[in-house]
């Protein structure tokens, strides 16, 4: 006979947020030695001052593992009480594995399934829909949504129309099961890829790619059509706005926030005049960094929570569109479950968790190389009870929903 019970509702608030951005400046100014473009060109045209570039040793795992050490700090929250950690990024450092395995590894989260998650400038989005239905559906209770870029190693920098445009940088939240309601409130996904060619990085496996009879590929190009792309932006930034709204049962009057893509100042102008929603209502840093893609939301999320500008119960809506054609919107409720004191002791155990986890990855790997070279089946036990170990969280993972 089948259990009759009642599952008390259960919601996912985000309880903590961080941001990376690489140290090096690229002004327009710079920019014009590159291309043959100038400041005022670009500011008139974007709203785009200068953006962040990725040094030798920032990769799209070093930004987003960065922002996710901020974002777990915010949270309190320990790397053995991760369940889920998605990645969306259009510059993974590999095809596989993903970076977000690299970045579980990095921080020693043994418990978290991990994957990367392809939707272009509207990742995060994606992510945190993904992640944030995991935790409301009962089948996990913490998650890790981070969007992680390095476009400088992407785009085509003899390109105007598009070089002048990209950032690097990473942002990441911490999401929670609670049984307070609000969070995450409502969700639209979309996509339309009859746009493929509206803007297109074609890699490896691409026929786009043209290889060659001696089986060499081309470089890697991006290209775009940016007034296809900007039409096409401002229709579904309203559209996507109002439809997620009217899944959450608000309506633009309720909206405290929107976080948008940064993408171009115009375009975000131009939705703003068709929603009338005053500018002052729309969070917006672009001028500091440029377009970083999937990372965009999550950066201006965390500028904005660590200015204060976002208050519990403040209704915030981010939307997001770009490449795929993909797009979407997220309706949530701001803080509703505030961030818990943090602990000395779990600053602690978050620093131990990080060293061990280097020191545990590189001795793993040692030893599974040292065995597949000696093939010996007994110490071939010993690292399988290693990992078993590692895999059962004693950090706390019976800590529970966030109250
Ligand atoms: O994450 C989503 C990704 N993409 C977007 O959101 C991009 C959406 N599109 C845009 O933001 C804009 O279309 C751009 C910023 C890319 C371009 O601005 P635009 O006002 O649409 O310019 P345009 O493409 O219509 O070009 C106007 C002129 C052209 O010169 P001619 O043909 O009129 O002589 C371009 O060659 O501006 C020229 N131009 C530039 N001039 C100086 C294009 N790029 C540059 C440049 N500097 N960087």
């Amino acid at each position: 006979m089948a259990a009759n019970f009642v599952r008390a509702p259960r919601y996912a608030h985000i309880v903590g947020w961080g941001k990376a951005l690489p140290e090096r400046v690229l002004t327009n100014s710079d920019l014009e030695a590159i291309v043959d473009t100038s400041d005022a060109w670009i500011r008139e045209r974007t709203g785009i001052r200068e953006r962040r570039i990725a040094g030798e040793h920032d990769t799209t795992v070093s930004l987003g593992f960065a922002a996710a050490r901020q974002a777990l700090e915010v949270a309190d929250v320990l790397p053995a009480e991760i369940d889920l950690i998605i990645v969306a990024t259009s510059t993974p450092e590999h095809i596989f594995p993903s970076s977000a395995s690299l970045i579980q590894d990095a921080l020693g989260a043994t418990a978290a399934g991990a994957f990367d998650l392809s939707a272009a400038c509207t990742g995060f989005i994606y992510a945190l829909s993904m992640a944030a239905q995991a935790i409301i559906s009962g089948s996990i209770t913490t998650a890790l949504v981070i969007g992680s870029e390095t476009m400088s190693r992407l785009v085509n920098w003899q390109d105007r129309g598009t070089c002048i445009l990209f950032g690097d940088g990473a942002g990441a939240v911490v999401l929670r099961a609670s049984d307070i309601p609000g969070g995450i409130l409502a969700n639209v996904l979309h996509s339309d890829g009859s746009g493929r060619d509206l803007l297109n990085a074609p890699l490896v496996g691409s026929p786009d790619l043209g290889l060659r009879g001696n089986g060499e590929a081309a470089p890697f190009k991006m290209t775009m059509n940016g007034q296809e792309v900007f039409r096409f932006a401002t229709r579904v930034i309203k559209e996507s706005i109002l439809e997620a709204l009217e899944k959450a049962g608000l309506t633009l009057a309720d909206v405290d926030w929107v976080i948008p893509h940064q993408a171009n100042e115009r375009i975000i102008a131009r939705a703003a005049k068709s929603l009338d929603l005053p500018m002052e209502r729309f969070i917006m840093n672009l001028d500091q960094y440029g377009n970083t893609s999937a990372a965009s939301i999550p950066i201006a999320m965390a500028e904005a929570a660590e200015r204060g500008d976002l208050r519990p119960n403040d209704t915030v809506v981010l939307v997001a569109f770009g490449a795929g054609l993909a797009w979407g919107a997220t309706v949530l409720t701001w803080g509703v479950t505030p961030p818990p004191e943090q602990t000395r002791l779990n600053r602690y155990r978050r620093e131990m968790a990080y060293f061990l986890a280097r020191q545990r990855s590189n001795l793993v790997r040692t030893l599974r190389r040292l065995l597949s070279l000696l093939q010996l089946s007994p110490l071939r036990n010993v690292l399988r009870r290693l990992d078993h170990e590692e895999h059962t969280p004693t950090g706390g993972n019976n800590r529970g929903p966030a109250q």
